[in-house]
């Protein structure tokens, strides 16, 4: 179908005085005594199309009155109030009539009823606002590695080994319900890949081996965690973006994760200020002003052993006790980020217990060379390391969790030949879309939210 975006017809002055062809959705209709005006959206576009009817013309515009019908408009652009364009109809064809049980009727809906309807919610300005924003920072990570010679890695996403160990992982199988088998082992011998397999919850570990070819490599993918979290902030299936870098310690791992989040928001900043507007207006006041800053100043860094310290010496009544070696809770990730900092903070070197077989022991035995950031509003955004380089020190950290070091054996022979230095984090592509519009409800910020107990 020959049309123009809309998006082009309201940037470009040119268009003024042509004839053009639009398509859209109607956004809202009003019939006067002697004009109509439709409100026209084709998703380009945050902001919507002015169509103008004269009621004297010959144009059948009544079944083009209501909302959610597709229509294709024909007519020439002319200059309207300051800034904006309309166009002065021509003809109206229907596409694709809407009838009024179109669940999108009100001006504004809460985000809780359009979580109903995945498949319509699109349609609204908040979710042409979010996914548009989506896109930009999705292409602008992208831009970003590929300007610093990262390569871009595809890692498989059915696995053989939980690189968390945190037993989140989704069974992928082929055998249905059966009493055949006599014990576990028989079962997944007789399954698809002669052994048990999953979704995978983090791409690094294959992303290690690349790193280890290639230098510089990142992931960004969807990863899978059947977490029993039914929070603001967890999703069964996330996009990950997971970079691995070679020759690096824990401090370069910390410089790459600040610059890159520093570049996503000035690429998004600088690319949908209608968009940003929009969610300074609607979901957080001086969201501009707080990214604004961020980007300008240094991220805060501060070590586990100090945050807890500052948090039993806070006064605060936490849900969640706090000790040395516990595991951080969003209620203190906030704390630390939103009255300590108040902005993002890296929190480094966790007790070795809370965190992965894969981080480097740091030299006081106790802690690793562990990352956290942390963000107002949101909590952890990213969890990265250096990794334990050191064939040894691997295998007995390994060997202290009980883990099979049969399902490991790719991932050790890097340790063997030519290790060197090296380190990563992963971000919760999500949870920086949280961050970056003031969303706070993690479901709102993907298309089709997986969750536990609700799929669709
Ligand atoms: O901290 P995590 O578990 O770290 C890893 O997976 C490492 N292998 C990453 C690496 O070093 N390459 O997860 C990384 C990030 C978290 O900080 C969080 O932002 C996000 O992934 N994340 C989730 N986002 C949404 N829903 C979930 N269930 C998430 N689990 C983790
Ligand atoms: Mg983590």
């Amino acid at each position: 179908m020959k049309h123009i975006d809309i998006k082009e017809i309201i940037a470009n002055p040119e268009y003024i005085g042509k004839a053009v062809t639009v398509c859209g959705w109607v956004r809202t209709a009003r019939n006067s005594k002697n004009v109509a005006f439709i409100e026209l959206n084709d998703g380009t576009s945050l902001k919507h199309l002015q169509i103008v009817i004269d009621k004297a013309s010959d144009i059948d515009f009544e079944p083009a009155l209501h909302l959610g019908t597709s229509i294709k408009v024909e007519g020439e652009v002319v200059q309207a109030r300051q800034d904006s364009v309309e166009i002065n109809a021509q003809s109206i064809t229907v596409i694709g009539t809407c009838p009024p049980e179109y669940p999108l009727q009100k001006k504004r809906h809460t985000l809780e009823f359009l979580r109903t309807m995945p498949h319509l919610r699109g349609r609204t300005n908040t979710f042409n606002a979010i996914m548009r924003v989506r896109s930009v920072m999705a292409q602008a990570l992208h831009r970003y590695f590929a300007e610093r010679n990262f390569v871009y890695i595809n890692t498989p996403l059915i696995t053989g080994s939980d690189c968390e160990g945190a037993g989140e992982m989704f069974q992928v199988t082929t055998i249905g319900y059966s009493t055949k088998y006599e014990n576990e082992n028989d079962y997944y011998a007789d399954d698809f890949f002669g052994k048990k397999a999953g979704l995978s919850v983090s791409g690094q570990l294959e992303g290690e081996v690349a790193a280890m070819a290639m230098g510089k490599i990142y992931t960004f993918g969807p990863s899978f965690r059947a977490e029993n979290s039914n929070t603001p902030k967890h999703l069964a299936e996330f996009w990950h973006v997971e970079p691995e870098i070679a020759f690096a310690e824990i401090g370069d791992v910390i410089e790459e994760a600040e610059s890159m989040i520093k570049y996503v928001i000035r690429t998004v900043l600088d690319t949908c200020p209608n968009e940003m507007k929009f969610f300074d207006a609607h979901f957080e006041n001086g969201l501009i002003d707080r990214l604004e800053d961020l980007i300008s100043h240094e991220f805060g860094v501060i070590s586990y052993t100090e945050a807890i310290k500052l948090l039993q010496e806070s006064g605060e009544d936490f849900a969640y006790p706090v000790d040395w070696g516990c595991d951080l809770q969003t209620e203190h990730e906030r704390y630390i980020a939103e009255k300590v900092f108040k902005k993002a903070v890296f929190v480094t070197d966790y007790p070795k217990e809370i965190k992965s077989f894969y981080m480097k022991q740091n030299p006081d035995g106790k802690t690793v060379a562990a990352v956290d950031l942390l963000v107002p509003g949101v909590g952890e955004i990213i969890g990265g390391s250096e990794r334990e380089a050191d064939y040894d020190k691997l295998v007995a950290a390994m060997e202290e969790r009980n883990m099979n070091l049969s399902l490991y054996t790719d991932y050790l022979e890097l340790r063997k030949y030519g290790s060197v230095p090296h380190g990563g984090f992963g971000l919760g592509f999500e949870r920086l879309i949280m961050y970056v519009t003031g969303v706070s409800n993690i479901r709102d910020v993907i298309l089709y939210p997986r969750t536990v107990g609700s799929i669709r």
